[in-house]
Order: C-alpha cells, then structure tokens, then sequence
C-alpha cells in the first residue's frame, strides 16, 4: 500500500504560488531589459501600404520599431513555423509580410527602455492601409462550409429515422468563446551575450517553443533554452507558440539586448479561440427507447489559412449503442485568426448537443434521461467495436444520482418550484479519451536519499510538480519532502505539450519507468554485498521504504540504501527511461463521467443560478484525489461559464471581437459557483499503463453545459439551443 499515491495531498508548489515567488513569464528582470509593446491591426483583411513610424521612433527612450519591413531574418517556407500542434496550412508568421489577415494581427512591436514608453509610442504610429473586403460572419456563411475530416456511417440512418416512432430534430449553437487564462502572455528573451538565448515564456510546451523560435530564426536548438516553470492557466492557448515569444526574440536578436514582451487582457482576444459552431441532430427511438437512428452534422469555423478542425461527433458514433449512425463534420474559412484547443477540444462542444439531443429525446419517448442512457449503455467503442480497457460509467451514473438525489425527480417540467424561482435538474453524460504520448523522465537519488526528477513537461495548474513528486516519492521509498521536481525548461527530458490531459499518463508512465530503472541499479548494488540477503530477488520483488531495499514478502531480507550505494561506489544513481502508448492495444480508451445539475430560474428576471452539481468520474487510478478533484471541480465551473456566461461577440463591420476585457466577457465569478460535488468511482485499469493512469484535465468540462441546458428545460419547459443561456432567451427566446 502507498503512502503517498492515491493521498489528498497539498501541491508541492502551493506555497510558492500564493506567496507571489512562483514567477511568471513577464516577472523576470533581467539586467538592460527593453520592453516590446505590441501595435495591432484594425482591419481584417487587406494589405498594410506604409506604417509610419518616425514618431515613435523620436519618443525618447524608444529604441527601435519593429515592422514587416524592418526585422531581422525569419524563415521563408512554410514548414519551418509548424509547430507540434499546429493546425494544417499556411502558418501564420507574425510581421512577417504587409498582409492583413485579421483583425488584431501584429504589425508592430515598439521596443524601450519602458514599458509604459513602448505603450504610448505604439499609439503614435500611424499605418495606412489597403484595406479588402472580409467575412467574419461564421453563421452567415455555414452555406460556404467545406466537408472536414470526420465522417462516419454505419447501417442506414436516414431509413431508419424516417421510420421509428420516437424521433427529435434539434439545431444547437455555441458562440467564440476565449480561454481568459489569469496569467496573460509574457516572453522575456534573455540575451546571453554569447549566442544563446534563455526565454521565459508562458508556454503548455516549452520544447515546442524552443524548436519553432529555432527553427524560424535559423538558430541551432542548443543555443535557445525556453524556461516554463510556472503557468498562471491556459486552458489550450498555450499549446501552440504565441506572437509574443516570437516578437520579443526577434527584438532580442535585432537589438542585441533582453526583450521582454508581454500582452494587455485585450491582446489576448486577438490569438487563438474556441471555434463557435453549428450542430444539427436527428435522433430515433423505439418505443422502448433504444436507439434506432442517429444523425449528427456539424459546421465549426476556422481561419483562410489554417484548417483547425477537432473531432465533435466521434462521440456519436462510439458512445451509446446504434446501429444505423450517419455523422459528418464540416468546416466554414472566415477572416479570423485561427481556433486553438480549449479545453476538451472537441469534446466539449460535440457532447454539449449529444447530451442536449438524448435529454430531447427522452422527454419525446416519455423516459427517464439517465434511464434511457442506461438503456443504450455501449461496453464497446460502437465506431471502432473494440472493449474498453476500463468503462465504468454505470457507477459513475449510479453513484452521481444517489448523491444528487436524481430518484426524486419528477419529469414534468417546471413542476418545482421556490418563491420567484423556477427549480430544475438535469443530467449529462461526459466522455473523453484517455491519451498517452511518448515521454521521457530523469530520476536521480543520492547517497543521502534525496531525489530529483525532471522532465520537459509544463504545469499549467493541474498539479504536476506534485504528481512526480509523489510517482518518484512512491517508487523509491522516499518521503514526499526529500524529492526536488524540474519540468518546464526545453533541456530537460523530452516531453510532449501538455494538454489533452495526457500528462500524468505520459511523464508518470515515464517517471514509473526511471524510478524502476533507478532501483534496479540499487539492486545490483546490494546484490554486490557477500551473502547478499537480497541475491535472486528481482527488481519488481523489491520494496524500497525507511532508507531500505526490502524483499517484498520478508521485510527480514533487507539492505540499506546507504550500504548498497558504498558497495557500488556511488554517490547517486542517475537514470533516464521513456515511456509511450501501447500501440498493439486491443482496446478502447477512455475517461467517462455523469453530471447532475440543479437550477433555479428567476420567473420575472429570466435569470439563471447553477445551485448544485454533482460530477461523478472514472477515470482509472487517481494519484491525488485532492487535486484531481480540483481539475474536475475547475472543469464544472468552465462548463457552467459554457452553458451560461461565456461568449466572445464580433462586430462584423470591423471583424473584431469587441467585448475583449472581464467587464464584458463574462466568466463565472465566485457567486455563479455553487457547491461541486465531485466523486471518482474506483476504476482499476491493468491494460492502458502501468501506472493505471487515465488523465482527469478535461472530462470534467465535458456534458457539464447539456447538464444545465436540461436542467434549464426542465425548471421552465424551455428549450435555449444556442448558448450561453442568458435572461433574454430565457424569457424572450
Ligand atoms: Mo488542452 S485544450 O489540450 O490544453
């Protein structure tokens, strides 16, 4: 038994963070630091015929003005920008050309000695332009949309549709929504004098960075180091390398001098974004509710020059059993900037219509929504029929309805009610894919039963400093406060972005496998020692705890660490071990998850409260549940911003995203948050890793919106199909 996997167990870097000594990107000072401002296009689309820079220029203090036109030497073809989650295309390339392709484009960084002097001589330049006409207007172009890549057909839907006798069409939208990390984008490239460039930058990735700036500005990977240690969130808009990194290297390089460049909360409206989207489904039932037919079309936008496409309707197509089951995705090119991952990309958006549609469809056939879940319950992938390695979704319904209550529900809508409020509960299912990426880990234990562990990774929020902590604590038998963890720096073992919750699953698995290798050496060691109480004994017949290497079934059998390490003439074991997906598996992999949600509607306001929930997850073995618990408790609250609050608007005349600041772009704040009742039922997984491990970053977002949107529906017999679900639709719509 562990002592510390599976523990509630504080962050290792809790206190680093609350006391302000975790820095971020833009919190290094650096000796001779200049300051970069970047100036924004106000056009969508269209070329930039001169920049007129000869004021800012002549603000004292202004040390150059960086443009299309002046900057050094960047990369000509196109492959040299695509970085390891860039979408497919035509990258874009920050001041690389005078073409405007949308609105919020950089087109000039003003470096200073000052910020505030950067700032206020970016508003003296002045830029004329040739401006063309664009489209912005994702909805109003859905008849231009291009067939995507997600297509799946099986059996004979539209026959079968048009004959069952239960049946529910429904459109469902959600708008741009931005990821409004509280930490904004910073990059302090730092000028080693010597050809080397260190940079702090706020990064999911930072070899992803470290290979995309090497690779733009021709430089070798060993003469840049990229530094992540603390990410104040992403949410996804950190996977891919932003403008900022790029235009403060380039200031770097240029001026021979430490740049650091760091974006307003308005900037950040003008990167990456939840692509709005479209959903339309057709679903049938018998009478006795099984699934007949299942229908489901999307259209989700994206830039002219990326194809940024996430899969929406695999979800249909493997979830629920089906036989006759026609999906297809499409994509619509508007002048915008690319979409980039937010938060369960994909998933998010495609179950927030799933479990919207099934909700209908139970109203329609006169079931129980999670009865008529249970009734189409899958143990197989239906898409690919493959057995999940692990699906434990049935308690994750049982569990979630006993503690929310769910039994006491009466179906008829708006048939509870306090006061002025109009009381409702609803229900969703959330799914995701349990993913793992090659990695690699360094573990090194001294003589003195310290350990440090490193690799490349980044830790965004999740907790990951605390989870290789507590992998390494395990497996070499050390207390938790004798590890020292290194990630987020481009020198470390290799690691993948972190994103689409893999991480645990692929630094752990890498980790487990370094510490093994660590304590296989220990073994040798002690096995060196005449009469060895340990000789014969394998690596995995070893426990390692009290400073000791213990044969498991006779802790009698025994050798110091200390002693091993003198035999072997050693004052540390060091050893690097990769770890990656089992590509041979025979088996589906995912994480599942049951939300119930109540609400109280305003009758006369319109407006609506999220006042419980209750997530139920599996998602295999739970090292920390009190930090996996806070993932899914911070997925919920993002789900309730989905249903209820977030939403991006553009005014197409200028296509720009015009409510760019928290005053306007609403995000739940502490009173839209109720109590969150997370469980994470057991679920024992031998087959996906090792470690058991599945990944909890993003299931909690996922089937949290429908919850509410059914809940809504059942509180006032409304249904609002386009999201957020605010007071006007509620009373008007
Ligand atoms: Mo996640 S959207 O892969 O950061």
């Amino acid at each position: 038994m562990s002592t510390v996997l599976g523990k509630p167990t504080s962050r290792i870097d809790g206190r680093a963070k609350v006391t302000g000594s975790a820095k971020y990107a833009a919190e290094y000072h650096v000796p001779g630091l200049a300051h970069g401002f970047v100036l924004n296009a106000t056009i969508a689309k269209g070329r930039i015929r001169r920049i007129h820079t000869a004021d800012a220029l002549a603000v004292e203090g202004v040390l150059d003005v960086f443009t299309h036109e002046h900057r050094p030497k960047m990369a000509a073809s196109n492959d040299k920008y695509e970085d390891e989650v860039a979408a497919e295309g035509e990258h874009y390339r920050p001041l690389y050309d005078a073409e405007i392709r949308f609105n919020g484009q950089p087109i000039a960084l003003i470096v200073a000695e000052e910020p505030e002097t950067a700032r206020f001589a970016a508003s003296l330049v002045r830029v004329d332009y040739e401006q063309k006409p664009h489209a912005t207007d994702f909805v109003a172009r859905r008849n231009e949309a291009e067939r995507g890549k997600h297509q799946h057909k099986r059996g004979k839907a539209a026959k079968a549709f048009d004959e069952a006798p239960v049946k529910i069409t429904a459109e469902y939208r959600m708008p741009v929504e931005h990821h409004n990390p509280m930490e904004m984008f910073g990059a302090t490239a730092v000028w080693e004098g010597d050809g080397r460039l260190t940079i702090y930058n706020k990064t999911q990735g930072p070899q992803n960075c470290r290979n995309y700036i090497a690779n733009v500005f021709g430089l070798a990977k060993d003469k840049v180091r990229v530094l992540s240690p603390y990410v104040g969130g992403a949410f996804g808009i950190a996977l891919r390398p932003q403008y900022e990194l790029t235009l403060a290297v380039l200031a770097a390089l240029a001026l021979k001098r430490s740049v650091q460049v760091a974006l307003t909360r308005q900037q950040m409206f003008t990167l990456g974004y939840r692509a709005a989207n479209i959903q339309e489904l057709d679903l049938a039932a018998d009478r006795d509710g099984a699934l007949a037919a299942w229908r489901h079309r999307v259209a989700a936008m994206t830039s002219r020059f990326e194809h940024f496409e996430r899969p929406f309707v695999t979800w249909s197509s493997q979830l629920y059993t089906c036989g006759n089951v026609e999906l297809g995705q499409s994509f619509v090119r508007v002048d915008q900037n690319t979409p980039c991952d937010m938060r369960a990309p994909g998933g998010a958006e495609g179950m927030y219509a799933i479990e919207c549609a099934m909700d209908e469809l139970a109203y329609a056939a006169k079931i129980d929504p999670l009865e008529l879940r249970l009734l189409n319950y899958s143990d197989v992938d239906q898409a690919e029929d493959k057995p999940y390695s692990s699906k434990a979704l049935r308690d994750c319904y049982q569990q979630g309805a006993a503690r929310f209550g769910w039994a006491k529900r009466n179906p008829e809508p708006r048939s509870m009610r306090e006061g002025n409020e109009l009381v409702g509960w609803g229900m969703a299912t959330g799914i995701w894919e349990a993913m793992q990426m090659k990695a690699s880990a360094r573990a090194v234990l001294t003589a003195n039963g310290s350990v440090e562990i490193a690799s490349a990774t980044a830790d965004i929020g999740p907790g990951t400093y605390t989870m290789m902590a507590q992998l390494a604590a395990d497996c070499l038998g050390v207390p938790l406060a004798d590890v020292s963890v290194k990630l987020g720096d481009s020198t470390l073992p290799h690691a993948p972005v972190e994103g689409g919750s893999f991480t645990t699953a692929s630094v752990g698995s890498a980790i487990h496998a370094a510490c093994r290798a660590v304590r296989g050496e220990l073994l040798r060691m002690a096995q060196k020692m005449k009469d060895s109480p340990l000789k014969g004994v394998k690596v995995d017949d070893i426990v390692l705890a009290d400073g000791h290497i213990r044969y498991k079934t006779d802790a009698s059998r025994q050798v110091s660490v200390a002693d091993a390490m003198r035999l072997g003439k050693a004052d540390r074991i060091e050893k690097e071990a990769s770890a990656g997906p089992n590509e041979k598996s025979k088996f589906a992999h995912s994480t599942h998850a049951a939300v119930f949600v109540e609400v109280k509607v305003d009758e006369q306001l319109g407006i609506v409260r999220v006042t419980r929930a209750v997530s139920a997850v599996a998602a295999g073995r739970i090292l920390n549940p009190k930090l996996a618990g806070s993932q899914i408790l911070g997925a919920v609250v993002g789900g309730i911003g989905m249903a209820l609050h977030e939403e991006t608007a553009m005014d197409h005349r200028f296509g720009r995203f015009m409510n760019h600041n928290f005053a306007e772009y609403h995000v739940p704040a502490h009173a839209d948050v109720p109590p969150i009742d997370v469980v994470f039922v057991d679920e024992q997984d031998d087959e996906i890793n090792p470690l058991g491990i599945k990944g909890v970053g993003e299931i909690g977002i996922v089937g949290t919106a429908a919850a509410v949107a059914n809940a809504v529906f059942h509180a006032t017999g409304k249904r609002v199909r386009d999201l957020p679900i605010t007071m006007d639709k509620v009373l008007f719509g």
